[in-house]
């Protein structure tokens, strides 16, 4: 291994106030976005990191933090109108619910979460940033759970088979409701195979484009796009 002398090494970063453990964060794998980490000193996961005036207390080890991704979550935040109901069907530990319910003013925000790690962090994080009336949080598989009320927004942030959780998203969408749909998708197809996957599973319904965006890379040639869209 060669040792640039003048980079601080994992140990020495120690010494830095506030610095009590260095992790190389690796792969995010799975359905529950579980996280492969190295510690490389120290020896404490469990941390709140603080965001846009946000407070996520979550564990590096278990849960996945994706900092290319702030941006967005502050993007999202201003644009939710006042009392607007909104369904994050992928909560997470509330990388999206928390900022809108601490910067905008919904009526309502259901956060759903399949991950039982993500979640107990979640109920944490709604605690932590005192927005307890507006988020409920809720355990278990979006498909199955999303709740009998009519939404302006769903957050639909998770790659993978995302498209495959379209038609529901659409179902509980009040008429000119938007949602904010995220694929990881090939560079030389970046918005059009999702636009046209919108299209499809909003069947007759009109679809406008309000807004497309790279959110970052996510592979060699491969990007995370999200698409806004309101269906009519
Ligand atoms: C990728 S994370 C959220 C990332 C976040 N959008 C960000 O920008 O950093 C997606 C979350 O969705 C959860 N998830 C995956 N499939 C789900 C499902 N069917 N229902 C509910 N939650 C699900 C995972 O456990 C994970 O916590």
């Amino acid at each position: 291994m060669i040792v640039k002398k003048d980079v601080p090494q994992p140990e020495e970063l120690l010494l830095v106030p506030g610095v009590k453990t260095v992790v190389k964060l690796g792969t995010i794998n799975g359905l529950k976005r579980e996280p492969q980490i190295e510690i490389l000193a120290g020896n404490k996961t469990e941390t709140i990191h603080k965001e846009n005036k946000c407070y996520y207390k979550l564990d590096v080890a278990k849960v996945m933090w994706s900092k290319g991704n702030s941006t967005e979550r502050m993007r999202i935040a201003q644009l939710v109108e006042d009392n607007e109901v909104v369904v994050d069907m992928f909560a997470g530990i509330g990388y999206f619910s928390i900022p809108i319910a601490r910067h905008s003013k919904p009526s309502k925000v259901y956060s759903i979460e399949i991950n039982p790690v993500s979640y107990n962090y979640l109920c944490e994080n709604i605690k932590l940033n005192r927005v307890e009336d507006i988020i409920k949080p809720i355990l278990g598989n979006c498909k199955d759970l999303c709740p009998s009320v009519n939404a302006d927004r769903v957050l639909m942030g998770y790659i993978g088979d995302t498209h495959d959780y379209l038609e529901k998203a659409i179902k509980i969408l009040n008429k000119d409701g938007i949602i904010h749909y995220h694929e990881s998708v090939p560079d030389k197809i970046k918005f059009k195979r999702p636009i046209q996957r919108i299209k499809e599973a909003a069947q007759d319904n009109e679809v406008n484009i309000l807004n497309r965006r790279v959110i970052k890379k996510y592979s060699p040639g491969v990007c995370h796009v999200v698409i806004d869209a309101e269906i009519c």
